[in-house]
């Protein structure tokens, strides 16, 4: 990858993209021969929102390249607590790292970071903007069950906070990808990512029916409501439990379905078909560890 920071997946070409993916299928395939790759480099954990998988993938990425991570630790045990701003902190951080994870509940924080620091951001959610290296690894997961050329894909759920969508959304249009919009007219996609993805030549549709497009997909994407992100509780509870998938939703689709979802789930798929051959929703989320590994690698190569 040709670039110092991953902030936006606007930035992504498809071959930056393909980079990373094919090696990150090197590294699932032979993972010993990475393990020293990055010996005696740092990773900074920077989270000031929660988080589980995008922190222990990368922390474990990390380690697995022989490298190690320092952590922050939770906004309530840093010194953010007592007022430090986010460019101070950067400032300091770089110090200890080579190179920086960031979670921040602002959008653009990833990109005002990165104007303080040369150490590479990798940015990893500002609110309800950006989640590229999420995008890394539904690419990833999307290239191995459905492929990513001539792909029909639903994207379900909240659509206007939803960080992963906007980013996925935009690398999906470096691939001939056909993409369905499946929202509450109140959760529709924010109009300046419709507005980059008409940019972009993307072949958009927006519906508020799954059943419109069920039967054409190969790849439904479904995500949780971000209830932390409405500024009021009621409008939340309006569209809370709307979109929720199950066995009987699933039998107007195509037996070749590939489910997923960024998770954390709250109510959006039935447990019921975690067991079929639909579900790939956990094996995305360890896709995290093989994907973080390349993008850390690339990040990181020495002749940057
Ligand atoms: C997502 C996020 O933080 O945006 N989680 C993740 O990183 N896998 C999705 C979500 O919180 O709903």
């Amino acid at each position: 990858m040709r670039h110092d920071h991953l902030i936006s997946a606007n930035q992504l070409t498809r071959e930056d993209i393909e980079a990373v993916l094919d090696r990150a299928a090197d590294i699932a395939d032979d993972p010993a021969a990475f393990r020293e790759r990055r010996a005696g480099s740092v990773l900074a954990l920077c989270f000031f929102e929660p988080s589980t998988r995008t922190k222990m993938s990368f922390d474990t990425a990390m380690k697995r390249l022989g490298g190690d991570t320092t952590d922050m630790g939770s906004v309530e045990s840093s010194s953010v607590k007592k007022g430090e701003s986010l460019a101070d902190t950067i400032r300091v951080i770089e110090g200890y790292g080579d190179a920086i994870v960031l979670r921040h509940p602002s959008e653009g924080a990833a990109k005002m970071a990165a104007e303080f620091t040369d150490v590479p951001i990798v940015n990893a959610g500002d609110g309800a903007g950006q989640h590229p290296s999420q995008t890394l690894l539904d690419l990833f997961t999307i290239r191995e069950n459905a492929g990513l050329d001539d792909l029909t894909i639903g994207i379900m759920g909240d659509l206007k906070y939803g960080r992963t969508v906007h980013s996925l959304s935009m690398a999906l249009t470096n691939f001939d990808a056909r993409q369905h919009f499946i929202s509450p007219e109140s959760l529709r996609l924010p109009r300046g990512v419709r507005f980059d993805l008409h940019e972009a030549g993307a072949q958009v549709r927006e519906h508020t029916e799954l059943e419109e497009v069920l039967g054409d997909l190969d790849v439904l994407y479904v995500t949780r409501i971000q209830r932390e992100r409405f500024p009021d509780e009621n409008e939340y509870h309006k569209v809370a439990g709307e979109y929720q998938i199950d066995l009987d939703t699933l039998e107007a689709a195509s037996d070749d379905l590939t489910v997923m979802h960024p998770l954390p789930r709250v109510d959006e798929i039935a447990p019921e078909i975690d067991d079929t051959t639909h579900a790939k929703y956990f094996e995305q989320a360890h896709n995290g560890v093989p994907v973080r590994m390349a993008l850390l690698d690339a990040l990181l190569e020495d002749d940057r």
